[in-house]
């Protein structure tokens, strides 16, 4: 049978997925409704995925698909271009499709990327020797790429939009004098949507995203509404690998469990050991709890490892007394009140200037948020630092381990964490 645990790329809408209906169905009515939406959750939690099934889902079943990764944009002048080709897309694909009536749209919006389409089959190319067209400025061409992706709205019954990582429009326009030029030319031609076009904006970087859309000098201000999406909810993610594994031992069913906490309920990485599992286990049959634990713990540790790669080469460019406060927030299970106390400043051995540096770039890039908490009535307010992505927490309380400690450290961690829920349950 095959593993029915994808991980390193989205889950299409006809692969096993896990709950998110109510996320599915909400966003799915604003977005049908013409309602802009912002979606902010912490990388690999699902947004693609999601999104994916809310298109599927849509009534109007021809429908063009526009998704536009800001991260990919190195300059105003790739977003254009991405603009362009995202829209000759769709209007290559309703040519060769509906027009043709050999398939609906939707069957060929379902073909998988790199499948679909290849820039020579669009006005592409003229389009890009406009680009470099020097004699004409990037508003205007911006209006007009924008003006173009609008009017599919005459070849197509609903038109999605995903801008995807959004909050990267404020790094592509450093280099503006005005640094809000580009999204005020934004607001200003999509403002005249018609109500067939669904916008989505996407994004990992929370307090940006903030600052786009709820900064009342922003050129988007208020004009969505803005959505969080949490972690993986335990039941039915405990329905959902229980049901494909077949668990039915009262052991086997507090493999779940186990998992989901010890990642903090992230989707990628409770997805991902599942599927390690799956290859690894053979679906079932331990022969004892010893095995099972061992298992389990082993999957676990395999996904930890990777991850800890993943996240230092990800925060390279982080100083070491970034790295070190980090380090110290995730001892304290991912959330520290009074950030410059002295058990932190110990710990760290960094000052109360050197915490007051950090903290600014950090919250930035999505690292961790800040909160003013006001514990008693009277009192001074204190600050309340957390992890924003729950992942990065636990990387971050094993990343200077080696290999040996970490494998020690996550099988007694699995086996503290079983005994726990047994004994909850007894
Ligand atoms: N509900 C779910 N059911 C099954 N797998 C899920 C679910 N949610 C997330 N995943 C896992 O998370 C991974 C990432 O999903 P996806 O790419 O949709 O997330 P994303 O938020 O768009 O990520 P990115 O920040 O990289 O764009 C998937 O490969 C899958 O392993
Ligand atoms: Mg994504």
């Amino acid at each position: 049978m095959q593993n029915p645990f994808v991980f390193g790329r989205p889950v299409w809408p006809d692969e096993p997925f896990c709950d998110r209906e109510k996320e599915i169905k909400d966003w799915a009515a604003r977005m049908e409704n013409g309602e802009p939406v912002v979606i902010m959750s912490p990388r690999r939690y699902g947004k693609t995925s999601i999104m994916r099934r809310v298109e599927a889902s849509f009534a109007q079943k021809r429908y063009a698909h526009i998704w536009i990764d800001l991260m990919k944009c190195a300059s105003i002048k790739d977003f254009i271009r991405v603009l362009h080709l995202e829209t000759e897309k769709n209007y290559s694909l309703a040519k060769k499709f509906f027009e043709k009536g050999k398939r609906s749209v939707r069957s060929a919006n379902r073909l998988r990327p790199g499948a679909t389409f290849s820039p020579a089959d669009g006005g592409a190319m003229s389009l890009s020797l406009a680009i470099s067209d020097g004699l004409r400025d990037w508003p205007t061409l911006l209006e007009d790429a924008l003006n173009r992706l609008l009017a599919l709205d005459k070849t197509f019954d609903r038109i999605a939009v995903f801008f995807d990582e959004f909050q990267d429009v404020r790094r592509i326009s450093k280099s503006l004098d005005d640094e809000l030029a580009l999204e005020r030319v934004m607001r200003s031609v999509l403002q005249y949507r018609s109500a067939k076009v669904s916008l989505a904006f996407m994004g990992s970087m929370r307090h940006l995203l903030q600052n786009i859309f709820l900064d009342e000098a922003a050129p988007f201000y208020r004009s969505s509404s803005l959505l969080e999406l949490g972690p993986l909810p335990l039941e039915p993610y405990e329905e959902f690998i229980n049901g494909h594994f077949g668990f039915k031992d009262a052991e086997d069913r507090l493999i779940p469990w186990v998992i989901w906490k010890f990642f903090d309920a992230h989707p990628h990485a409770v997805i991902k050991t599942a599927s390690f599992l799956w290859s690894r286990a053979h679906r079932k049959h331990f022969k004892s709890n010893e095995v099972r634990i061992d298992a389990v713990a082993d999957c676990i540790a395999d996904v930890l490892t990777g991850e800890i790669e993943f996240y230092l080469e990800r925060n390279r460019r982080l100083s070491p007394q970034a790295i070190l406060f980090l380090r110290e927030v995730a001892h304290h299970h991912g959330s520290l009140v009074s950030p410059y106390g002295k058990e932190v400043q110990k710990a760290t051995g960094l000052s109360v200037k050197e915490i007051q540096n950090l903290l600014p770039g950090l919250q930035e890039n999505g690292h961790i948020r800040v909160r003013q908490i006001f514990p008693q009535e009277g009192k001074a307010s204190r600050l309340e630092i957390a992890f924003g992505d729950p992942l990065e927490k636990v990387v971050y309380a094993l990343s200077y381990r080696t290999e040996p400690e970490v494998q020690v450290i996550v099988r007694q961690t699995v086996e503290h964490l079983w005994r726990e829920k047994k004994e909850d349950h007894g």
